[in-house]
């Protein structure tokens, strides 16, 4: 019997200088400014991909990452970084807040225009999920087809996992049994332990890769935008310039919802405070 070898590579230190040069990188290229325990993060999310890349060493893997021209190694650098913690009907009263208030403006109001909803960093999907979900349980199958819903994020490995609408169970126990039996498909055989969103669900969402450091300027405006739980990793500066975005992106009316761990206080708009964590752009 062969033993096979083992090359055992040894876990790369992480220099002040390295360091530096990726807390650097990933604020200007997401925004997220990495606080004190950054050295853990950073060793504890990149040190496996340092070893087992076979760069030797920080400073080797971060010449890889600049001189990768397809930005894939950095796409790689800033999911491993990007806290991607979520869950179904987080923060719950903003869905029954979009149930009770914002919906049913949006359904009696004239013409036949669809009703227009951005998840903007919706991480694994549990948010827009949750958005489609509410928005079926009051419209019926009208959801399907006057809402459409753009669910983004930076990550395009999470983007994927979102776009999958695979759970294990252990993620849907907060899920009221009705909704869970009506929205979702149970695994079976190999699936067993998991469910998948359903397809009245799921047709109501385009997933889409945005980086809110680059909001487009023009396009789109929506009647309502979840931006959860993301503002907390940026410094006043990059909020300011993510609020001024999604401020261009709102329709006229239009609602923003933050996280209640979250606070625009700090950052110069336009929108009206109506409820914690939610602000409205002016009708007019
Ligand atoms: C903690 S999750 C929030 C998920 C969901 N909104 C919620 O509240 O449960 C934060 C997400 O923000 C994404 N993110 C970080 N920086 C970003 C950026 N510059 N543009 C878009 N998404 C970003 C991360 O990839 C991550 O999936």
């Amino acid at each position: 019997m062969s033993v096979p070898d083992v090359v055992w590579a040894e876990a790369p230190d992480l220099s002040d200088r390295e360091l530096k040069a990726i807390t650097r990188l990933v604020y200007e290229k997401s925004g997220i400014t990495l606080h004190s325990g950054k050295r853990a993060l950073v060793l504890a999310r990149l040190q496996k991909r340092v070893m087992h890349g076979g760069y030797g060493s920080f400073e080797q893997y971060l010449k890889h990452v600049q001189a990768d021209t397809s930005g894939d190694e950095l796409t790689a650098l800033l999911d491993a970084i990007a806290t991607n913690h979520t869950s179904f009907f987080r923060e719950s009263q903003h869905f029954d807040f979009l149930r009770t208030t914002v919906l049913p403006a949006l359904v009696a109001r004239p013409g036949a225009a669809p009703i227009l909803g951005w998840s903007a960093a919706c991480s694994s999907g549990e948010e827009p999920y949750t958005i489609a979900m509410t928005c079926l349980q009051l419209m019926g199958d009208d959801a399907g087809r006057r809402v459409r819903l753009l669910a983004s994020d930076l990550s395009t490995k999470i983007l994927r996992v979102a776009k999958a609408g695979v759970y294990g169970d252990d993620r849907v126990t907060n899920i009221p049994f009705d909704t869970l039996k009506k929205y979702f498909e149970k695994g079976l055989g190999a699936q067993k332990g998991t469910v998948r969103v359903g397809p009245a669900v799921r047709k109501m969402i385009e997933f889409q890769q945005v980086n809110l450091l680059e909001l487009p300027q023009s396009g789109t405006l929506y009647d309502f935008i979840f931006c959860r739980n993301v503002m907390i990793y940026f410094d006043a500066q990059v909020q300011q310039r993510v609020v001024q975005g999604l401020e261009r992106k709102l329709a006229p009316g239009g609602y923003l919802f933050i996280s209640h761990s979250e606070s625009l206080n700090g950052t110069t708009h336009g929108l009206n405070w109506v409820a914690p964590a939610i602000y409205r752009r002016a009708l007019k």
